[in-house]
């Protein structure tokens, strides 16, 4: 079967953007990457994709008059590069209804807390201050509203005692790393399909245990 070709765009360091490049070089994993678009020359994923031999570009939004001209210009370029699938990654600019509706279940959102919790911006310090003893990550088909639509997978983790915004931060992170490659897995073989604004993946098992946090007495 043809590999799903994907489109990232970012914004910053990239390490999401790693964990696909990484994910994309094992044999048999159903994607390939084939532009990495970033909206920031000075983003660091830049320097991932570079090294991993990607062909990536900035476009600057800075560039352009308003905001349609520039995701024409994204557009464009995503069409160019062939993407059957656009990752957002860390990727910093609202996009118009007119770009989502156009790449309507094509494409897709990694955000670091398990929504519909905390959308939006600042999510570890809200989660912490929300007392929240599970947060998480999950990646979801990107909607019109931000941080919105059709979940595709989530991963929890627990929010540990003293935990401050970056050690919650690097604990959902880790997840991250394993769920953006597991969803654009599921996508590119075929098994996730929309119905009713929500995900149903074929063969998605029914295995699953409780995350407990704080962990019950002898689990420590
Ligand atoms: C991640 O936490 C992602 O969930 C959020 O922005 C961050 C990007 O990190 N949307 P990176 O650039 O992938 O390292």
């Amino acid at each position: 079967m043809a590999r799903l070709r994907l489109a990232v765009l970012i914004s910053g360091r990239g390490t999401n953007l790693q964990s696909l490049i990484d994910a994309c070089a094992e044999t048999g994993y159903p994607a390939e990457i084939g532009l990495v678009i970033s909206n920031d020359p000075d983003a660091r994923g830049l320097e991932r994709a570079a090294r991993a031999g990607i062909p990536a570009r900035t476009i600057d939004h800075r560039a352009f008059p308003d905001r349609e001209a520039f995701e024409r210009a994204l557009d464009s370029a995503l069409g160019e590069a062939g993407a059957g699938l656009v990752c957002l990654a860390g990727f910093m600019r609202l996009l118009t209804p007119w770009f989502v509706e156009r790449w309507h279940n094509r494409m897709i959102n990694i955000h670091p807390s398990l929504l519909p919790a905390f959308p939006g911006l600042d999510t570890h310090a809200r989660a912490l201050a929300s007392g929240v003893r599970i947060s998480g990550c999950t990646v979801h088909f990107v909607r019109t509203e931000m941080d919105s639509g059709p979940i595709v997978a989530q991963a929890a983790v627990p929010v540990l005692q003293g935990d401050d915004e970056a050690r919650l931060a690097a604990r959902v992170l880790e997840a991250e790393h394993r769920c953006l490659p597991l969803a654009v897995r599921l996508i590119g073989e075929g098994r996730v399909r929309v119905s009713g604004e929500r995900c149903v993946i074929e063969g998605a098992g029914n295995r699953g245990a409780a995350l407990f946090s704080p962990s019950p007495p002898g689990r420590a």
